[in-house]
């Protein structure tokens, strides 16, 4: 694969100068800080998976994803949103919940804590620069930097929460609080979510909470800074999410896009609202009921960065075996993926870089 203009340059080393960048610990943000008028060659993205607007220019966004509004879940209200979500999961793999319970306090304080972080002074940030996932909680650029054949311009931090947290004192007190009281408030999001999913696909309510799907939780905070260049790069390549459902919160720049029959639909931001998407061991396990759909964030040239704060819920027994709900195959509809074990599929998950529906295609039966 080319890389735009780098490939006319034939002195570009763009290994030894991936390894730079990652060795000077300064993330994308160290970059907008030094200075740079100029993205560096290796963020270029072939023209091809560049969109042609960027979000100063694009038209409105477009109020096609859903927005589900979650009071009287427990009354009167509780069918109808059953069969919004089931509609939006099988159509768009995406939607937006509002009235969710999570106080807006909680979502800003969130917010605040991430950009707080990232907004530390180099020295301070670059401590916590690691690629060692095992740690439970990193900050680095695009856990693909060495996979990937563009880099994207964001920088990430992880935290593991379960099944395996980290130390206490491993989390930056900065956003220590803030991150823990997500979780739980995100978990319990989560655990409604999946009982609505599963009502939706006709099995019991308790389907995919005891498949352990909500054991397996990973937080990515994003930070997406000011692009001099914001043509010619992505905040995140076109991807699936890998797991079972992701429960985004995204502040008010917009750049998050979901494909759409073959075309680009922006989420738009709402206030205190929070984005969910259908992963794909979900897909999976529906037997292809719901959809995990591609989606893309842009690059900007706002001076205000982009934040969002995904928590990835998967299931939590590596040593289960994963794959269609016997329940919803039948010798008319049979099993369309094969089974694994989280194991494996983690495994190949981090081989790749972040692409297309590469997952789901490496299953399919
Ligand atoms: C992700 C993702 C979108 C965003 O982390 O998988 O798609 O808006 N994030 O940051
Ligand atoms: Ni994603």
């Amino acid at each position: 694969m080319t890389l735009g203009a780098a490939n006319s340059d034939q002195d570009y080393d763009r290994t030894a100068a991936v390894k730079q960048f990652d060795d000077s610990k300064i993330g994308v943000k160290g970059l907008v800080d030094s200075g740079a008028a100029t993205i560096p060659p290796f963020f270029i993205h072939p023209p091809e998976t560049l969109p042609n607007s960027t979000p100063s220019t694009a038209p409105p966004a477009s109020d096609l994803i859903p927005v589900v509004d979650l009071s009287g879940l427990d009354s009167n209200h509780r069918s109808r949103i059953v069969k919004q979500i089931r509609d939006a999961s099988r159509e768009f793999g995406f939607f937006q919940v509002i009235n969710h319970g999570i106080p807006s306090g909680v979502i800003n304080h969130t917010i605040d804590a991430i950009k707080a972080f990232n907004e530390q002074p180099t020295e301070v940030k670059s401590q916590y620069y690691t690629r060692d996932l095992l740690r439970g909680v990193s900050f680095a650029t695009n856990f693909d930097l060495f996979q990937s054949k563009a880099a994207s311009w964001r920088d990430t931090i992880h935290v593991n929460f379960s099944p395996m947290p980290p130390e206490i004192d491993h989390i930056p007190e900065i956003f220590r609080r803030e991150v823990l009281e997500w979780d739980q408030h995100t978990r319990r999001l989560g655990e409604v979510l999946m009982e609505i999913l599963s009502e939706g696909l006709g099995v019991k309510q308790e389907r995919l909470k005891e498949l352990s799907c909500l054991e397996g939780r990973v937080m990515a905070a994003h930070y997406y800074p000011y692009c001099p260049q914001p043509d010619l790069t992505l905040g995140v390549t076109s991807h699936t999410d890998p797991g079972v459902l992701t429960v985004l919160l995204q502040n008010h720049i917009r750049g998050l896009q979901v494909k759409h029959e073959d075309e680009w639909l922006d989420v738009k931001p709402v206030p205190d609202a929070l984005i969910i998407n259908i992963g794909d061991i979900l897909q999976m396990l529906s037997n292809n009921e719901y959809k995990s759909v591609e989606h893309r964030v842009l690059a900007h040239p706002r001076r205000e960065p982009r934040i969002s704060i995904a928590v990835f819920l998967n299931p939590g027994k590596t040593e289960n075996l994963y794959g269609p709900m016997p329940e919803l195959t039948s010798p008319e509809k049979s099993a369309l993926y094969r089974q694994f074990t989280l194991v494996e599929y983690m495994e190949r998950f981090m081989i790749k870089e972040l692409d297309g529906k590469s997952m789901i295609n490496f299953f399919r039966l």
